[in-house]
């Protein structure tokens, strides 16, 4: 499904060049959950970044499904993530101003028509157990119920990738507990899960670990 060909990612601030991802070789299968850990500063959001099509390497290929992203536009980008992706990060970053059904539609972009989309953003509620909340604000949940909007807003479309930056990390272990339970319930029906976690036991619920460090992956694992 995902190639990425000797990526290489640099920052240049102040003179000061940071290789935030060199030598990145990483191919992801259609129906993986792969994990990946590292230090802090490694390289791990840059390389999800990259997945995701919100940062483009400095050299080496990102192809996706056989396709050379780097032909595409930034328009383009942006129709091929609404389509195609789902993102999920620590912070949920989910708008205050808005419901939650509304903080949820907003992973259908502009698709569908009102009936419809409203049946879609139910479903994705229901599925991550919030169903009950739609009329609330985000700031009216606990963090958990706020982590779970945010990955019914991921889901909604349907993205055949989701991509998630340390999901659990603001939660306490029963919420982080539900959210891997259920990343690892969109796996099984057939998502591909690429996702970064300070968690070796939620790692653990991979099925692929890969380890980075100074901005290289320097080891992948099968789990079983
Ligand atoms: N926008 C940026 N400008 C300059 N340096 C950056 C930027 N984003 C990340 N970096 C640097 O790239 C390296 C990797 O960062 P990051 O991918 O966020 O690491 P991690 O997610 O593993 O903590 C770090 O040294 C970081 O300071
Ligand atoms: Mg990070």
């Amino acid at each position: 499904m995902i190639r990425l060909e000797q990526v290489e990612r640099r920052y240049l601030s102040e003179e000061i060049e940071t290789m935030a991802l060199r030598d990145v070789d990483l191919e992801v299968d259609a129906g993986e959950f792969v994990a990946i850990m590292g230090p802090s500063g490694c390289g791990k959001s840059t390389l999800l970044n990259m997945l995701g099509t919100v940062d483009r390497p400095s050299a080496g290929r990102y192809l996706f499904e056989d396709r050379d992203l780097a032909a595409l536009d930034e328009k383009q980008l942006a129709r091929f993530r609404g389509d195609r992706l789902g993102f999920v990060f620590q912070s949920f970053n989910l708008i205050d101003e808005l419901t939650v059904e509304e903080n949820v539609a907003l992973g259908l972009a502009y698709r569908g028509e009102a009936g419809n989309r409203r049946v879609r953003v139910a479903a994705a509620m229901d599925k991550v157990g919030i169903a009950h909340r739609g009329r609330h604000f985000p700031h009216q949940l606990s963090g958990g119920q706020q982590q779970r909007a945010a990955i019914a807003r991921a889901i909604v479309g349907n993205p055949v990738l989701i991509l998630v930056d340390e999901p659990t990390g603001n939660l306490d272990s029963d919420n982080g507990r539900q959210v891997m339970n259920i990343l690892a319930g969109l796996n099984e029906e057939g998502a591909t899960i690429v996702m970064v976690t300070h968690s070796p036991s939620h790692a653990d619920q991979a099925n692929r670990r890969i380890d980075m460090l100074d901005g290289r992956i320097v080891a992948s694992a099968r789990l079983l």
